[in-house]
């Protein structure tokens, strides 16, 4: 079968990511963040992401052609991450892929986000199998998904009710007087401290909870618990233990995700768990993850991270499944949609 060579343009929250790829082979991954630009603001500014982005495409589409040493008129299709995402952000993306696409005359895929992550699996060069359950955690999304086709077949089974998990880091790493982004300080703090010191909320958890919300998250009530905790111990003049604070949220955080996580394979009868987004770059999460998994005969998967956090190979990675599976590409009509469903 014919493999089609397929440029990937995500722009859905502030990585700037152009891949390359050719069939399931992965030629290029350029990234561009603008994370630093948000740092001081202490999260994503939508406007200064889009801003960004359209900064940064011209010579990222640039480096990742170079990079996979094709040229634009090489190129079977331009894929583009239409949503979900920050609507200003995807608008630059989707315009610059509609412009790429009409100027070369060439088809164009737009893609779902979410389903993009789970593609990026396929570029790891091991066999993938489905069904899998899908984990999805970054900065602007908590996805628990059930994929038992790819390109026909995934269906969202729960999601985060507020903050994100990678958000909920970021918010909590504020609270203790940490940098942004807060993932990796909070990781660092953790390290030295005792995740058994405070038994923080397991959102979502409680038996109440279990029929309509078994699969769905919520990480506020956890930031709020610290918050108090927090202020509780200050304002009695008791010392606030910063690695025992930042463990103990971690330990909540990845129980939380992974009992979930795990919780969907039983139901589902599924053996296979992929685990995807920037937070998977948490040690503690992937170490819990890959123990209970084992004792629960679930096999995992984790791409490398330069996989897992937002990337144009992933969006190039989908289209060109959906090209070798026969789907045809998308009209001119969409546009960016910031609550595309899967
Ligand atoms: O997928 P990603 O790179 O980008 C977006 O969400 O757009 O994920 C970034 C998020 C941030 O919230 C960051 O704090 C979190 O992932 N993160 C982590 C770690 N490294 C990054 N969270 C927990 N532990 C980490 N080691
Ligand atoms: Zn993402």
């Amino acid at each position: 079968t014919h493999e089609p060579l397929v440029l990937g343009i995500e722009t859905s929250c502030d990585e700037t990511g152009i891949g390359i790829v050719r069939g399931r082979t992965l030629l290029s991954n350029t990234i561009a963040s603008s994370m630093d630009e948000h740092a001081r603001y202490g999260g994503v500014v939508p406007e200064v992401a889009a801003r960004a982005h359209l900064e940064a495409l011209q010579p990222a589409i640039e480096a990742a052609l170079a990079e996979a040493q094709v040229s634009l008129s090489d190129l079977d299709a331009v894929a583009v991450t239409s949503g979900p995402g920050l609507a200003g952000a995807l608008m630059v993306g989707v315009g610059a892929a509609k412009a790429l696409a009409v100027s070369l005359d060439k088809p164009l895929y737009a893609v779902n986000h979410l389903v993009g992550h789970i593609a990026a699996d396929i570029l790891t060069g091991d066999e993938v199998e489905y069904p899998t359950v899908a984990l999805l955690v970054s900065g602007g999304h908590t996805s628990l998904l059930l994929v038992r086709d790819l390109v026909s077949d995934v269906e969202l089974l729960g999601e985060t009710m507020d903050d994100a998990a990678g958000e909920a880091f970021d918010k909590i790493a504020r609270i203790l007087g940490l940098p942004y982004p807060g993932g990796p300080e909070i990781d660092k703090a953790a390290a030295t401290g005792d995740p058994q010191t405070i038994r923080f909320p397991r959102g979502m958890s409680r038996a109440s909870d279990m029929a309509e919300h078994r699969y769905d998250f919520s990480f506020s009530g956890l930031k709020t618990a610290v918050a108090r905790w927090v202020e509780q111990r200050e304002a009695a003049g008791e010392p606030v233990s910063v690695p025992d604070v930042a463990a103990s949220f971690r330990e909540a955080v990845v129980d939380v995700l992974v009992t979930k996580a795990l919780d969907a394979c039983a139901r589902h009868d599924v053996p296979r768990l992929l685990l995807g987004g920037g937070v998977i770059a948490n040690k503690r999460l992937r170490d819990v993850a890959l123990e209970r998994a084992q004792a629960a005969g679930v096999a995992v998967r984790i791409p490398p991270l330069s996989l897992c956090t937002d990337n144009g190979a992933m969006i190039a990675a989908l289209a060109s499944e959906l090209i070798m599976s026969g789907r045809p590409a998308s009209t001119l009509a969409f546009g960016a949609d910031s609550t595309l469903p899967v």
